[in-house]
């Protein structure tokens, strides 16, 4: 989703905004522009299509002069991809230059009002409206039209200013999309993402909704609506760059996936401490948890999937009832929650627009929130009662993987946990889920290197225009997971079912080598899945069963087998994921797609 970048300082502003611009391309994008202040001037430059695009236009930025200056990577909403309607967008007379994240619900009205005012619009972008409102409130104070400026705005935005009659400060202002700002010496910055900061600072101010700020090489001064000083801590950002670099590995999405071993440990070592889980985030008391009579988990995408496999998993130890639904329906479905639901919100970036709409809808009726976030300092964290992060590190590709296993890393210790407190479980049973949970990162480890030839497989597979993936309980919502993985980066059509479901209609679409993944791994329905297995295979179906190390009754019925080690089946969907986002990765690779970047996606959802 869209990016923005601002520089100003004493060095040439260009390559540093084109430097961060590339390091928000894994957001998403089709144009990009910067724009800077200098002599005067502000002089602009877009392209439509790749940042190598605008260096190569820019001669690395070399002719586009001036130490302050502001860019934008763009994911178009209104209007298609075009020169034209990237961003920045100038005001007609010149003396102003905006880049925007976010949508402005109000643009039309705002628009007709502006035309019939004689404002000239170049783009079709919700975006212009602001720089054409600057100009007209502006009478010499910047800040005053800044503030009447968004006073007008409905909808979300991160937004960056520069004007000709300020020529080494940028103004920002922030409602429901994020905006970061770096804090150098004799320069600052600001950003959508830490990752196009970490370069040149780690001290970020995280400006919350409804806060403004005015930005010079000197100082950063941060205001509310009505111009009142706000004091903001500087926080320190703690990401290692090399975590949002390759590092040898020919794309992200396969770097993050050997990642996980590490990032589930990450996630789960500071929190289990001598055989205790140490949640202290979050202050779940055992009379708080005693108060609770249902658990809502709520997310989008991947995160949601993430919940929908823990569910059995905290709702078998709990004994509360846990229901999963999908932020962008939780919102809109005036939800029977109270002050005795617990919501639990997933989000790999903490911006998403619908969990965000979600959580809020939540807290409004009362429920208790725990945010677990990748992103440090986020909305979702912010927003929440309680965050607990995941240890992930910075995840670049757009398909989320590490993200995905360190969430249901938290929830299983949520489980483990919740249940302890609740005094549903015996302190040896505790004991031995501990020790697997434990285990897990070998596990991730060892069911890497179990798969590390599945691109044989893939060789199989990938050249198909439709897959089944079939499973139930936890196998399903992995199934969920990985048809989602295979779709979203090899665009081939992947669709699960819960197994038990063929029958009511889908078996109708299984004909002669139509490839079914079955996922065998939950012991309790193994012979159910065995028996859907048969019944596609006898409809001509290639069956790919996934399976633990030792099963051997899935040999005689599948065409392929993908094995991972036996583990605790409370836990297994962490493995299970594994060789799906492999087998996905290994598709889209020998299909020639952008794995990284799969078109029409984007990383950060930040509009609805
Ligand atoms: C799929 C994927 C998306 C995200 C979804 C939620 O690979 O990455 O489905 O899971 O957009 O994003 P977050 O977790 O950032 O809220």
């Amino acid at each position: 989703m869209c990016g923005i970048v601002g520089y100003t300082g004493v060095q040439g502003a260009s390559p540093i905004l084109l430097e961060g611009l590339k390091k928000l391309e894994y957001r998403g994008y089709d144009s990009a522009g910067i724009a800077l202040v200098n002599e005067g001037v502000i002089s602009i430059a877009k392209v439509t299509g790749r940042i190598a695009n605008l260096c190569e236009k820019t001669n690395d930025g070399k002719d586009y002069p001036g130490t302050c200056g502001i860019g934008h990577t763009r994911w178009a909403t209104h209007g298609a991809p075009s020169d034209n309607n990237a961003h920045p967008h100038l005001s007609n007379d010149g003396r102003f230059a905006i880049v925007h994240n976010g949508i402005i619900e109000n643009y039309m009205s705002l628009h007709d009002e502006l035309t019939a005012k004689g404002y000239h619009f170049e783009s079709q972008t919700d975006t212009e409206v602001i720089v054409h409102l600057l100009e007209m409130y502006y009478k010499g104070d910047i800040k005053k039209a800044v503030i009447k400026t968004i006073a007008r705005l409905q909808g979300s935005y991160a937004l960056g200013v520069i004007c000709t009659e300020h020529p080494d400060k940028l103004y920002v202002a922030r409602e429901a999309s994020p905006l970061i700002l770096g804090v150098g010496v004799s320069e600052n910055f600001f950003a959508s993402d830490v990752t196009a900061l970490v370069s040149y600072t780690r001290n970020a101010i995280y400006l919350e909704d409804g806060e403004f700020a005015e930005i010079s090489p000197e100082e950063i001064n941060v205001f509310d609506c009505t111009l009142k000083p706000i004091e903001k801590k500087i926080t320190r950002i703690v990401w290692d760059i090399k975590a949002s670099e390759k590092g040898g590995y020919e794309h992200f999405m396969l770097k993050e996936i050997m990642e996980q071993p590490r990032a589930f440990k990450a996630t789960i070592a500071p929190r289990i401490k001598d055989n205790d889980i140490v949640l202290d985030e979050t202050e779940l008391t055992k009379e708080y948890l005693e108060s609770v009579n249902k658990i809502v988990i709520t997310a989008c995408g991947s995160a949601y999937y993430a919940g929908c496999a823990a569910k059995y998993t905290i709702e078998k130890l709990c004994r509360v009832p846990v229901i999963t639904e999908l932020a962008s329906e939780l919102r809109y479905c005036d939800p029977l929650i109270d002050e005795h639901t617990l919501l639990i919100v997933l989000s790999q970036s903490g911006e998403t627009a619908d969990t965000i709409a979600a959580m809020k809808e939540c807290k409004s009726k009362g429920a208790k929130t725990i945010a677990v976030v990748n992103v440090v300092g986020s909305t979702i964290a912010t927003l929440a009662d309680h965050a607990l992060y995941t240890w992930a590190g910075p995840e670049i590709a757009v398909a989320t993987t590490k993200g995905f296993t360190t969430q249901l890393a938290v929830l299983y210790l949520f489980a483990l946990y919740a249940a302890k407190k609740l005094n549903n479980i015996d302190e040896e049973r505790y004991l031995s889920l501990l020790s697997s949970l434990k285990s897990m990162p070998k596990k991730i480890q060892e069911t890497l290197d179990t798969n590390s030839n599945i691109h044989k497989i893939a060789i199989k597979y990938y050249d198909n225009k439709s897959m089944f993936f079939i499973g139930r309980n936890t196998d399903y919502a992995i199934a969920l997971e990985g048809a989602l993985k295979m779709k979203e980066i090899s665009y081939i059509h992947a669709e699960s079912y819960a197994a038990g479901e063929l029958k009511h209609g889908t078996i109708a679409l299984i004909e002669e080598h139509r490839p079914v993944v079955a996922l065998c791994c939950n012991e309790s329905v193994m012979e159910k899945t065995v028996s859907n297995i048969v019944e596609v295979k006898a409809r001509g179906a290639d069956v790919l069963a996934l399976t633990f190390k030792g099963n051997s009754k899935i040999v005689s019925v599948a065409n392929d087998v993908i094995y991972v080690p036996k583990v605790e089946t409370f836990f297994s969907a962490a493995v299970e994921i594994v060789p799906l986002q492999l087998l996905a990765y290994y598709v889209a690779k020998l299909n020639e797609c952008d794995i990284d970047k799969p078109k029409n996606l984007a990383k950060s959802v930040t509009v609805e």
